[in-house]
């Protein structure tokens, strides 16, 4: 008997664009599953104003595919200098639905990220006022910190003190990667919600090291030990309405990921949701992955679902995606999980 679900049209709550011929690459694997994402803003240089948004979404919706059913949701990077009025304008001009807070230094162009969130305060608390959600990168950056450990100590150095600080903010605490992040959320209210990648449901640390460096399993947050791993499938598989799916699809060109100092990323675009079938079907929650994929996330944003669907139909043979997408930047090696995956998406 033929295997197969249908779900609302997706959409990733964490997704990487890039700009130029990366952008023009890469859209098309994006648009043609998922109904809208939420666009990081780190390009180089950052998105940090209103109009650079705009201009953003301008170059995005050029590149996405004519007739896709794929809408854009941008961000702006929180600077030490951003003006929360500008931020307050582009909200109500229905330009930006988040801002993305990096800590400076966590991850690939993150330099003029926050180092003193004191300077931030006033912006923050602009955004709850207005009700403008707050997407988080949630390391420390401090050395002495084991990058293990970066996202424990970031929930109780950072995380928690900003919204102790800032009441009516909403966050999202963006791809978890540990047991630490699963029970913070689950204990944080309605104004706290968290996405989670599809490699961290897949991979453990030991894939990236065990056997040989593998550099396309090599992300930021970077996968940590097995328990954690087990928690996020379970946070995920669980229905729960403060998890939901945020990719982080990452491309990068494979020279810059097969290098001596290889850039964070895990590009996952293109076969996200046949894996994910695979995942949730394993934990016998298939009937969990539509509130996962396509409803919990658009609910913590005040969204409603797709009205388009999505179905995933369970084949006799392996689906075979393509190893890599070719861009006019170099090619991108798609995310690879190691077992032999079934679920076809249409
Ligand atoms: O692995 C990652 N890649 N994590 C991030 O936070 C940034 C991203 C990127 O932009 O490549
Ligand atoms: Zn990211």
């Amino acid at each position: 008997m033929t295997q197969s679900i249908t779900i609302r049209r997706p959409d990733d709550w964490h997704l990487h664009l890039r700009d130029g011929a990366m952008l023009q690459g890469i859209a098309p694997e994006s648009a043609r599953h998922f109904g809208r994402a939420i666009i990081m803003p780190n390009l180089v240089p950052p998105v940090v104003t209103g109009a650079q948004a705009a201009a953003y979404r301008e170059r995005i919706m050029a590149a996405i595919p004519a007739g896709a059913d794929f809408k854009p949701l941008m961000t702006c990077y929180l600077t030490e200098d951003t003006d929360a009025n500008d931020l307050a304008q582009a909200h109500a001009d229905g330009i930006i639905t988040a801002v993305k807070l990096y800590p400076a230094g966590a991850t690939t162009n993150s330099a003029s990220g926050v180092t003193d969130f004191d300077k931030v305060r006033p912006v923050l608390e602009k955004m709850a006022e207005i009700g403008l959600p707050l997407c988080v990168h949630g390391e420390v950056t401090d050395p002495a910190i084991d990058i293990f450990d970066r996202e424990a100590v970031f929930i109780d150095r950072v995380l928690d003190p900003i919204r102790k600080a800032t009441p009516g903010l909403r966050v999202i605490m963006e791809h978890i990667t540990t047991k630490n992040g699963v029970d913070y959320v689950r204990s944080g209210g309605d104004n706290l919600g968290a996405t989670i990648t599809t490699h961290h449901l897949i991979i453990n640390r030991n894939h990236i090291l065990v056997g040989g460096i593998k550099p396309h399993y090599y992300c930021l947050p970077v996968a940590k030990r097995e328990e954690h791993r087990i928690a996020l499938r379970e946070a995920a598989t669980s229905g729960e309405a403060s998890f939901f799916l945020g990719t982080d699809s990452a491309p990068h060109a494979d020279a810059a990921k097969e290098s001596a100092c290889g850039c964070a990323g895990c590009f996952t675009a293109t076969n996200t949701m046949s894996l994910l079938a695979h995942v949730f079907e394993e934990d016998g929650a298939l009937d969990k992955l539509e509130a996962f994929a396509s409803l919990n996330g658009p609910a913590f944003y005040g969204l409603k679902p797709n009205d388009a669907t999505l179905t995933l139909t369970k084949q006799d043979a392996p689906v075979e995606f393509a190893d890599k997408i070719v861009t006019g930047a170099g090619p991108v090696t798609v995310f690879q999980p190691g077992f032999p995956v079934f679920w076809a998406a249409s």
